[in-house]
């Protein structure tokens, strides 16, 4: 690994108390850059913050954000600010699932995933863009990285609100590409397809609790035997790489698009 490879980026993460934020924040300051750990988990958050500033490369700080309020994601983009100077990169990676049959989706259901999948993404994008805007140009883009999903490009029966969240992720990707591009900024995105974390021993469970599946554990077997084309689950190793590549100088010539590492699930 290049440990100067992300060396001058300071690099917003919202999410990144666990899963493939946490792994993501740790191997980006591994390549030099500094990051900002924003999640609704401050205590988590300050915990890998610690860990990377324990060992060499980039330093870390945590902040607790809940990215669906416009005046937090204002405050962890501050927050980058004060501690690194400037901000040149944002992954929105904050993100949760709580599955429903379509028949069974209600109010409450529709606004967590939204606001957390979608808006808070949105609102994390625009108020990072501000900052990037007033900085002025740079030599290299500004950057900023949208989380996908295979959600973003397949419809799954039991997440409709979850695929519309991330079809949303993949608009926003897409538009933002367009309308920020004046402004030396590009936008990309990555779509993992099942990935060990957290989020998915939670959705594990509620796939159980839905009827959906009889055990917990048989979506994983399921989608490995049906959907995969490289026979296994990931885990947030398995995304890192991407990630990086789209925070580095190895990117720079693309925007609008966003990249599946999901095993080949988005073409069976
Ligand atoms: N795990 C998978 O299989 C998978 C697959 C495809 C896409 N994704 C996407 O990848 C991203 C990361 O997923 P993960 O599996 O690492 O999840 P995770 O649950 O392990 O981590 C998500 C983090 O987001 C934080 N968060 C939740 N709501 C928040 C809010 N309102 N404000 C700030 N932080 C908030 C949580 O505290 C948590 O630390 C998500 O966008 C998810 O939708 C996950």
């Amino acid at each position: 690994m290049d440990p100067n490879r992300l060396k001058g980026k300071n690099i917003l993460i919202t999410g990144a108390a666990q899963g493939m934020g946490a792994t993501n924040a740790e191997h980006f300051a591994a390549q030099g850059a500094n990051v900002c750990l924003a999640d609704l988990d401050l205590d988590k958050a300050q915990e890998v913050a610690d860990r990377v500033n324990d060992r060499a490369g980039g330093k870390a700080i945590a902040v607790r954000t809940d990215v669906t309020q416009r005046a937090d994601n204002a405050a962890a983009v501050k927050a980058t600010v004060d501690a690194f100077g400037t901000i040149n990169v944002a992954l929105f990676n904050a993100g949760l699932n709580k599955p429903r049959f379509f028949m069974d989706i209600d109010e409450d259901n529709w606004d967590l995933i939204m606001n957390v999948n979608t808006r808070g993404m949105w609102l994390g994008m625009q108020e990072t863009a501000k900052q990037m805007i007033a900085q002025g140009k740079q030599d290299f883009p500004y950057k900023l990285i949208c989380v996908g999903s295979i959600a973003s490009r397949k419809p799954l029966v039991d997440v409709t609100v979850y695929c519309t969240s991330k079809y949303g992720c993949l608009a926003l990707t897409h538009c933002a590409a367009l309308g920020l591009a004046e402004h030396n900024i590009t936008v990309n995105g990555y779509a993992p397809g099942v990935v060990k974390t957290p989020l998915w021993e939670q959705l594990d469970k509620d796939l159980v609790d839905i009827g959906f599946k009889e055990k917990e554990g048989q979506a994983f077997d399921d989608i490995v035997d049906n959907e995969l084309v490289i026979k296994r689950v990931s885990t947030p190793d398995d995304v890192k790489g991407t990630a990086a590549f789209l925070a580095s100088p190895d990117s720079d010539y693309m925007t609008g698009q966003m990249i599946h590492i999901d095993g080949g699930w988005c073409i069976q």
